[in-house]
């Protein structure tokens, strides 16, 4: 059996079902603090099974105790977290806590009942913004531009040094570039609180008539079209990936990362005529000043994870574009 630790959320929803369908035995444990109980309902329609639910915290040690020591739980994905880079820079102690610490505690009751596998969710945000593009797994760490990524960057070392400690311990760091998308189903996608700070969420709720006009956050990048240029990656593509780290991680130890991503570059112009082409209409938008921290390009080298996993991104732009759409009609009227 595996855990999902935030397993209602977007992607570790979307995982849960790429495992139920592959076979394994899915426990979630999720507090609903940014998702909802519907999910596990709509994980069930999609893969014909229901997977088990714990609502609780991830920093609960007893809630921790009480699952590992009913449940015959062989390793975990642990994607409970906090994500929102404006919010972390308001709320760094939150951050840290929920991140870092949630990591943390997790981390030592997996130790007590011996469980050493662990894939984790990290984030393309903890390499250096002056690195060339693409990004492969050796390109320097350090000098994250928001609190947020520097939980991401804390918790590698965590696990690293975990790794050292023990041999035992099977750890799989993925580092995502910038998911989107949603299941084909229309079941499950993305649902952020209140207004999105991503491009994608904020694209369809321009579309859907919730917000007037997209704001494109500079047009004088160094890039092709001067808008930022980023590796947008299919959540589904994703999830697979995770189900073929965690398959590695039981023939392997130590600390293995990979980057996931599709090693494609696209600018927020390319994004926002993707959505125009599936939708028929067009998107309003005006320039705006670029949003703090953010860089030109940023896209992954990914070619380690075909290398030891057999792993690649199949799905294009209008493909991830289509599902957000289809998500958004559904599930935001
Ligand atoms: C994409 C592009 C913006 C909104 C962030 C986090 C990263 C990861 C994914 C994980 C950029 C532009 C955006 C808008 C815009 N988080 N944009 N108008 O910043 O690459 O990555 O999300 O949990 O850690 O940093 O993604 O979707 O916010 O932006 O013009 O309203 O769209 O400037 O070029 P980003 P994004």
């Amino acid at each position: 059996m595996i855990l999902l630790t935030g397993g209602t959320g977007f992607i570790g929803s979307h995982a849960a079902v790429e495992l139920l369908s592959g076979g394994y035995d899915v426990i979630v444990l999720d507090d609903l603090s940014n998702s909802s109980f519907e999910v596990i309902d709509r994980i069930e329609k999609i893969s014909g099974i229901r997977p088990k639910f714990v609502q609780g915290d991830v920093k609960d040690v007893a809630v921790l105790n009480k699952l590992f020591g009913e449940f015959p739980i062989e390793g975990v994905m642990h994607f409970a977290g906090l994500k929102a880079v404006g919010d972390s820079f308001k709320y760094p102690l939150e951050y840290y806590s929920e991140n870092v610490v949630g990591t943390c505690v997790l981390l030592s009751v997996m130790q007590a009942f011996g469980v050493y596998d662990i894939v984790f969710s990290s984030s393309a945000t903890v390499y250096k913004p002056s690195n060339d593009m693409p990004l492969s797994e050796q390109a320097e760490v350090g000098e994250q531009s928001n609190p947020y990524g520097r939980t991401k960057a804390v918790v590698e070392k965590m696990l690293a040094d975990l790794a050292l400690s023990d041999p035992k311990w099977s750890i799989a760091i993925l580092r995502y570039f910038n998911p989107i998308g949603a299941h084909p189903s229309g079941l499950l996608g993305e649902a952020p609180n209140g207004v999105p700070n991503n491009l994608v969420p904020y694209i369809t709720k321009v579309l859907t008539g919730k917000l007037e006009r997209l704001h494109v956050f500079g047009d004088d990048f160094d890039t092709e079209d001067g808008t930022g240029v980023r590796d947008y990656i299919h959540v589904e593509d994703l999830s697979l990936g995770h189900l073929k780290a965690y398959e590695f991680l039981k023939h392997h130890s130590g600390v293995n990362v990979w980057n996931l991503g599709t090693g494609i570059g696209h600018s927020v112009f390319d994004v926002v005529r993707a959505f125009e082409r599936v939708t028929g209409r067009s998107i309003p938008y005006e320039i705006s000043a670029r949003r703090e921290g953010d860089i030109a390009r940023c896209w992954a080298n990914p070619s380690k994870a075909l290398l030891d996993l057999e792993w690649k991104a199949e799905r294009t732009l209008d493909d991830m574009v289509r599902d957000a759409w289809r998500w958004a009609q559904y599930n935001l009227n």
